[in-house]
């Protein structure tokens, strides 16, 4: 199956340029997040989890700056960040801020509505650059994020994007927030949802569109395992 891949092992094993990347870029809800972690552990890839990093700078900026327009502590923060990524016995990752466990406040709406004003600073994206680009290590990196095929890793071995229906995606979180026990409304959702697109998709530096040579990929009425396969067969067929 994975014929590419095998071949290229060794020679990616040589060097950091030929470390092939899986970038699977798209709006909040799209499927990303799941998919990218399927398509990793199926091919024994690192994974990438771009929107943590600046989920992480919004939580850490919440003690030590003093707003999310304070561009210079958000700068020092993103670059300083203190975090460690560990896989759990249940397979799910937890995250840990400077020793404290921050897995669940990760994830919660305004935590995204904050990483979603914090990404908007060029400085704060620039600090993480370098940061995001060490994720890649043999054999392999499946990175997920908004701009892991346009600005990240443009030479990006295969680039995705995304995309499903507003409703659908706000549907989706829902269930994920609910599942969770977390108490949240759909009309609610539905509006963060929005909001949050509009900022990604008009900020100036790094905006939320699909690499030039992405390939779209429309999640709308798709399960997750029909999505993980037309990933994993595209893969098959570098
Ligand atoms: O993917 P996730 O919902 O965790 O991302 C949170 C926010 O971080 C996004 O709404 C977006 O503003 C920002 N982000 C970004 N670039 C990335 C990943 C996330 O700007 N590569």
């Amino acid at each position: 199956m994975f014929g590419w891949l095998n071949k290229n092992r060794g020679a990616a094993l040589a060097g950091q340029d030929i470390i092939p990347v899986i970038a699977i870029d798209g709006p909040s809800g799209s499927g990303k997040g799941t998919i990218s972690r399927r398509v990793a552990r199926t091919l024994g890839y690192h994974l990438l989890d771009s929107g943590a990093l600046y989920r992480l700078v919004a939580l850490a900026a919440e003690d030590a700056c003093s707003s999310l327009q304070n561009t210079e502590c958000l700068q020092d923060l993103a670059r300083k960040l203190d975090v460690r990524f560990e896989a759990s016995d249940t397979g799910k990752e937890r995250v840990w801020l400077g020793g404290q466990d921050v897995t669940e406040r990760l994830r919660t709406e305004e935590t995204g509505a904050g990483a979603s004003i914090v990404a908007q600073i060029p400085a704060v994206r620039e600090a993480l650059l370098d940061r995001q680009k060490e994720f890649r290590k043999p054999p392999g990196l499946v990175a997920d994020g908004r701009d892991m095929g346009s600005q990240v890793f443009p030479d990006a071995t295969l680039k995705i994007y995304l995309t499903a229906s507003a409703e659908e995606r706000a549907k989706r979180r829902y269930k994920q927030l609910k599942d969770k026990g977390l108490d949240v409304s759909l009309a609610a959702l539905s509006r963060d949802i929005e909001n949050r697109d509009r900022r990604d998709s008009e900020r100036t530096l790094a905006p939320l569109k699909p690499a030039m040579d992405a390939r779209l990929l429309d999640t709308t009425g798709q399960s997750i395992e029909a999505v993980t396969k037309t990933v994993l067969d595209w893969v098959a067929e570098l």
